[in-house]
């Protein structure tokens, strides 16, 4: 990277927690600031939450978020084909599944976000590539996965 002269435009600084616990506090204690937009990202985990973990997680970003803050993640229903695919990833994947919330749409909007959600075979057609096969409509089986971005509203 260094190579390419891609030089960071921002300091990153990075801050382990375990997200049951009060991760809030570490990142203020890290130099956070609430009162800037914020991005956040939750790519592969909320399935890693119960789903009162899931709305604790939510409730604290958006407590922790000005107005204008973006939220993207991805989300799906559990089958027997998605656990089956993540098995032939990892057995730990298949152990880590705890449910995260119900259907992503309701959940942001409950949350005071607006949500964009779009539908993961959809997305693949989108860019004229196939669905991945635990969530291709025309398997039997098969079940809805989600990607997800929101706004805070103001
Ligand atoms: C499928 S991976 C997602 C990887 C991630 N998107 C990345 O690019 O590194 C799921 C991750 O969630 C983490 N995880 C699961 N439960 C967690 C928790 N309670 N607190 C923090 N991380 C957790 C796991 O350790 C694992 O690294």
């Amino acid at each position: 990277m260094a190579d390419q002269g891609a030089d960071p435009r921002c300091r990153c600084v990075a801050v382990a927690a375990d997200l049951r616990h009060d991760w809030p506090n570490a990142l203020a204690e890290a130099g956070f600031d609430t009162q800037r937009p914020t991005a956040w990202l939750a790519e592969g985990l909320l399935y890693a939450l119960p789903s009162e973990g899931a709305n604790l997680l939510l409730e604290r970003i958006t407590a922790n978020s000005a107005p204008g803050g973006f939220l993207a993640f991805d989300h799906a229903e559990d089958t027997d084909a998605l656990r089956s695919a993540r098995a032939q990833v990892a057995e730990e994947l298949v152990a880590l599944w705890q449910g995260g919330p119900g259907e992503p749409g309701p959940w942001l909007t409950q949350h005071g976000w607006t949500p964009e959600v779009r539908d993961v075979a959809e997305a693949a057609g989108g860019f004229g590539r196939p669905a991945p096969p635990a969530f291709d409509p025309a398997r039997p089986g098969s079940g809805r996965g989600w990607l997800c971005t929101a706004r805070l509203k103001a």
